[in-house]
């Protein structure tokens, strides 16, 4: 079992050499998240593969050691998982991951991670649905295109 001690060099590792640190190029999903409290933000970057598993994660960001040592650990840990799992993933996990007895009185400053990564992802289920939508209205004006066209090349036939 871990000390105190030990997730404070935990946390402090991370902070001072963030895992997955940076810009992800071919993200599926970006979003910034802030703590209006303090002004601290944080940049996720997801990308999926087909199997809705999460192939890559980055993150940048500025703020406090917990912040940012928790968006390198919560990077480390969910990558391959599913966006369904991610998604489940709740504070009380993540507390738990970072050394509840070190976090517990700087509960936004460790959630900010997992509050912007679920962002990315109801941005990411948001913008499916969009291209989705935006498909059948698309085919729609398609469709009634044709339909014109078909009226109008029987207009001219007459
Ligand atoms: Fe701002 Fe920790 S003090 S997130």
């Amino acid at each position: 079992m871990l000390s105190r001690q030990d997730y404070i060099d935990f946390l402090l590792d991370h902070y001072e050499n963030p895992r997955n640190h940076g810009a992800l190029g071919d993200a599926s999903a970006s979003i910034t998240g802030g703590n209006p409290g303090c002004g601290d933000v944080l940049t996720i970057y997801l990308k999926f593969g087909p199997d809705e598993k999460v192939e890559d994660v980055t993150f940048e960001g500025e703020g406090c050691t917990i912040s940012q040592a928790s968006a390198s650990i919560l990077t480390e840990v969910i990558k391959g998982k599913t966006i369904a799992e991610v998604d489940d993933m709740d504070a009380d996990q993540l507390m738990e991951l970072l050394g509840r007895e070190v976090v517990v009185s700087r509960p936004k400053c460790a959630t900010l991670s997992l509050d912007t990564m679920k962002a990315a992802i109801r941005k990411y289920r948001h913008d499916e649905v969009m291209e989705q939508v935006n498909g059948l209205v698309d085919s729609n004006a398609m469709d009634n295109g044709l339909a014109e066209g078909s009226i109008s090349g029987r207009r001219n036939q007459r």
